[in-house]
């Protein structure tokens, strides 16, 4: 067991046992206050990914985000506390995502080090894959990128997860992985092909869509579910944030319809990276570490579960 491991096994003892002591409902003040700092600290810890490498739980998506409202979004977002920034080749912001960082680097607010950064190559990219992943650092101006993800299924899978382990080996990439999997036998359809086992799946999940069982299956190959759509995505937004059990909730704890949704799927262990291009909301939408979900809430939560995604690809 490695000393990180070790460390992390002991924190989540040293959390349970606060738990059963006190029981979750009924906190004194003064317990209330220890516990929501231990929770914050396990939330606010990175992910051990198998590659070896750490990636925080909450990010920033920037899908529909472009020039200067991506660079000054995802700006925003390392200042109030971010070090995680999603973005994908298609989304054609990799430049405007490499500025906001830079220029976030350069005030002092984090080093590259402290920020990870997910791109994603196309399935089309399938004849050049090592070129696609060279373009990519080069519109980002980095010498190496964090996670780059197989951002769909398609024909030549194999040929550019093949391309995405040289970038490994390269030292171009740190983390790879796949995204639009959604069942063990689609994902071992990569697994079985692989040198290095994805460290991530990125795939739509929230409360209508919560592929529990996916989450499970991957456990035993250590590799991460990484929720896109938290709040089901532009223009679907209202159905998940004016449903009645998340309103109660929101009432509730004192928090918005958003911060009970991130605060639940951070809660079931997904790293989660919710869109924004608004100030406020980035700000929200990360301020989701002073409260805990009982467990009988995140029960409710786990009920809204329609097994219903809201894309189809
Ligand atoms: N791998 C894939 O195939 C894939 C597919 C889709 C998305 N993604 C990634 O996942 C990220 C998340 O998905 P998404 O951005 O499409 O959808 P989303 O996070 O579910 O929802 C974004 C929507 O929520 C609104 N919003 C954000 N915070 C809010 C708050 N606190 N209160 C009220 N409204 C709020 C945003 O509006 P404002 O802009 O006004 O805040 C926007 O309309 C993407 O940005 C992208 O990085 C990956």
């Amino acid at each position: 067991m490695t000393r990180r491991k070790f460390l992390s096994l002991m924190t989540c003892a040293l959390f349970a046992n606060i738990f059963s002591a006190c029981g979750a409902e009924n906190l004194s003040e003064k317990n209330s206050k220890e516990v929501h700092d231990m929770s914050k600290k396990i939330l606010t810890e990175p992910v051990a990914l198998n590659s070896g490498f750490d990636m925080p739980r909450i990010g920033l998506g920037t899908w529909k985000l472009t020039g200067i409202v991506a660079e000054e979004c995802v700006y925003h977002a390392l200042k109030v506390g971010y070090r995680l920034i999603d973005t994908a080749r298609y989304y054609r912001n990799e430049a405007n995502v490499g500025n906001g960082i830079r220029r976030a680097i350069a005030e002092g607010i984090a080093t590259r080090e402290e920020i990870f950064v997910t791109t994603k190559i196309l399935p089309d990219n399938h004849k050049t894959p090592d070129i696609a992943i060279d373009d990519s650092l080069n519109a980002f101006g980095f010498d190496y990128i964090d996670l780059m993800l197989i951002h769909q299924p398609g024909r030549w899978d194999e040929e550019t997860y093949h391309a995405l382990e040289r970038g490994v080996q390269a030292g171009k990439i740190r983390s790879i992985g796949i995204s639009n999997y959604y069942t063990p036998e689609h994902f071992d359809s990569i697994r079985n092909i692989a040198r290095i086992v994805p460290a991530v799946v990125q795939n739509e999940n929230h409360p209508f869509y919560q592929n529990r069982e996916l989450q499970a299956y991957l456990k035993n190959f250590g590799t991460v579910v990484e929720s896109w759509y938290p709040f089901g995505g532009r223009g679907n937004t209202h159905k998940i944030f004016g449903n009645e059990t998340i309103q109660q909730l929101a009432e509730k704890y004192f928090k918005t319809p958003a911060q009970i949704v991130l605060r639940w799927q951070l809660q079931e262990n997904y790293i989660v990276i919710p869109g924004s291009s608004n100030k406020a909301h980035i700000e929200e939408n990360f301020d989701v570490f002073d409260f805990r979900l009982s467990e009988n809430d995140m029960s409710l939560m786990r009920a809204l579960n329609k097994n219903k995604r809201f894309e189809n690809w």
